[in-house]
C-alpha cells in the first residue's frame, strides 16, 4: 500500500536548506510506500509525475477535508524512486493546505509505573518543594502492581502520546529497583519500543538507604546482567539525593562495558557534575540541564552530547526553566522531551513541550519543533526518524492548522489531526 499526502500547505522536512534547519516546503506532497517515505516534492511535481493525478472517474475520491479516499491507479512507471514492485493501490490524502511535520520523538519518558502522586503535586502547588525522594513512593506502588496492570497502563500512555503526535518513545525503567522488578519493567517497556533505558540508578531504594555501596554493586552487577539484554541505553540520575558523581560514573561505565549506550539525568535540581560526566563519556544526551555553568555549556558545545530539555518538569515543579537560548547560541544541539512520569511531569504532550519552550525558554517555534522531532532523533542517535525525506521511516503528523507555529500559538488545543506511524494511519480525532 502507498499513500500520497498532497496539498500540504507547510511541510517541515528537517532537511536543512537555505539557512532553514526545518527545511520548510510549501504546497508540498509526500509519497509513502510501506513503512518508508519514498518521495518528497511540490504538489505540482507530484501531479506532473502522475503521483497525484486521479482518474476522472475518481475525481471526487480525494476529500479536501483531509479525509482519505482509497484509489487504484497505475503509476505508469514515471514516479522517481518508486520501486518496480510498488503496489498499484495508492491512498490519496488531501491535506487541504494544512501543516505536516515529522512525528514527535519523545526521547525521555518513564512510562512503566504503578499509582500516581496527585497528592504530592497538590502539596507542591501549596509550597512543598519537589525532592527526588518521592520516587520511592512510586517504587512501592510499582512493585505492588501486577504485570498486566503495568502493561495496561503502559499501553494507555503510549496511545495517549500517539494521539498527540508522538511516533517514537524512549522508555526508562527505574521504579522497580530490585533485580526482578527492574527486569520486569525492562521487558514490559521492550514490548512497546526499541528505545529502552535501564535506570536501576534512579534512586537508592529505602531498603538500601544505609548500604548505598551495596546498591551500586547490585546495579552494576546482577541488575545490569538481568536488564542489559532487553535494553539499548543505560541512564543514571546524577543529583544530590540520588547518585553522586563517582557512583554515576561507575554505573555508566558498567553499562557501557555491557554494550549499552549512555544517557544521563543531570543538573535538574542544582549545579552538579552530570553534564560534564555525560560529555566526557560521550553520552548521547544529558537531560534536564536546568542549572548550568559556563563550563557546562562549553563542554556540551564541544561534544556530541545533546542537551535534552524537559519543560514539563519545570511547569509541574515550579522550578526555573532551563535557558534554551543560551545553549542554542553556544551551538549545543537541543532536544525537547516530556519526561512523562508520575512525580515531576505527568504529561505525555509534546505539543505542550513546544508551547512551553517557546513561551518560557526563549526558543522560536521553528527551533522548538526541530528540537521535538530531529532533536529527539539525535538524542536517540537515530538516523531513520525525525525528518521527512526519502528513505526515512514514514512517521508523520498532519495538524489541523496551516503552520507548525500553531503548536505554540494555540497551546492546549488538540491540533493533531492524523498520525502515520511506519506508514500506517491513525486518526486520533475524526473531526
Ligand atoms: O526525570 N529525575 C529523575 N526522575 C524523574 C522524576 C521521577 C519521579 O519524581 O518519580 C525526572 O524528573
Ligand atoms: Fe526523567
Amino acid at each position: 500500500m502507498s499513500t500520497l499526502i498532497t496539498n500540504i500547505g507547510e511541510l517541515t522536512t528537517n532537511v536543512a536548506a537555505d539557512g532553514d534547519p526545518c527545511g520548510t516546503l510549501h504546497d508540498a506532497a509526500v509519497l509513502i510506500q510501506g513503512d518508508r517515505i519514498v518521495w518528497v516534492g511540490t504538489a505540482a511535481d507530484a501531479e506532473a509525475l502522475g503521483l497525484g493525478r486521479i482518474p476522472s472517474a475518481g475525481a471526487h475520491a480525494s476529500r479536501p477535508d483531509g479525509g482519505i479516499a482509497p484509489q487504484t491507479r497505475d503509476h505508469g512507471g514515471i514516479a522517481p524512486r518508486t520501486p518496480d514492485d510498488m503496489a498499484p493501490e495508492v491512498e490519496i490524502v488531501d491535506a487541504g493546505g494544512r501543516a505536516v511535520l515529522p512525528g514527535f520523538v519523545d526521547s525521555h519518558t518513564h512510562l512503566v509505573f504503578g499509582g500516581d502522586r496527585a497528592d504530592e503535586f497538590e502539596a507542591r502547588m501549596s509550597g512543598t518543594p519537589y525532592a527526588a525522594g518521592g520516587i520511592r513512593r512510586t517504587v512501592a506502588a510499582t512493585r505492588a502492581a501486577s504485570d498486566d496492570e503495568l502493561r495496561r497502563r503502559l499501553h494507555g500512555f503510549v496511545a495517549e502520546a500517539r494521539a498527540q503526535g508522538t511516533t517514537t518513545l524512549e522508555i526508562k525503567t527505574g521504579y522497580g529497583l530490585t533485580v526482578a522488578d527492574e527486569e520486569r519493567l525492562v521487558r514490559l517497556a521492550a514490548e512497546v519500543t526499541s528505545e529502552v533505558t535501564f535506570l536501576g540508578a534512579h534512586v537508592v531504594p529505602a531498603e538500601y538507604a544505609h548500604r548505598r555501596d551495596e546498591y551500586v554493586e547490585l546495579v552494576c552487577g546482577p541488575m545490569l546482567d538481568a536488564c542489559a539484554p532487553h535494553a539499548r541505553w543505560v541512564d543514571v540520575f546524577c543529583e544530590t539525593g540520588a547518585f553522586m558523581p563517582d557512583e554515576s560514573r561507575r554505573i555508566l561505565a558498567a553499562g557501557i562495558a555491557r554494550g549499552l549506550e549512555a544517557r544521563v539525568h543531570g543538573n535538574q535540581l542544582g549545579h552538579g557534575d552530570g553534564v560534564r560526566i555525560a560529555a566526557a563519556l560521550g553520552a548521547a544526551s544529558v537531560d534536564h540541564c536546568t542549572y548550568l555553568t559556563d563550563d557546562d555549556v562549553a563542554a556540551l558545545a564541544a561534544s556530541d552530547t545533546v542537551a535534552t530539555l524537559l519543560p514539563g518538569v519545570e511547569f509541574s515543579t515550579r522550578q526555573p526553566y532551563p535557558d534554551a537560548r543560551r545553549l542554542l547560541d553556544a551551538g549545543v544541539a537541543v532536544a525537547l522531551a516530556s519526561d512523562c512520569n508520575p512525580g515531576s511531569s505527568f504529561t505525555s504532550s509534546m505539543p505542550l513541550m513546544i508551547a512551553l519552550a517557546v513561551r518560557e525558554m526563549g526558543m522560536t517555534p521553528a527551533e522548538a519543533v526541530w528540537a521535538a522531532t530531529a532533536g529527539g532523533a539525535r538524542a536517540l542517535r537515530r538516523g531513520d526518524i525525525g525528518a521527512i525525506a526519502p528513505g526515512m521511516r514514514a512517521d508523520l503528523v498532519l495538524l489541523d492548522a496551516p503552520t507548525r507555529v500553531h503548536l505554540a500559538y494555540r497551546p492546549g488545543v488538540p491540533l493533531v489531526r492524523s498520525v502515520w506511524k511506519d506508514g500506517s494511519l491513525e486518526r486520533p480525532a475524526d473531526r
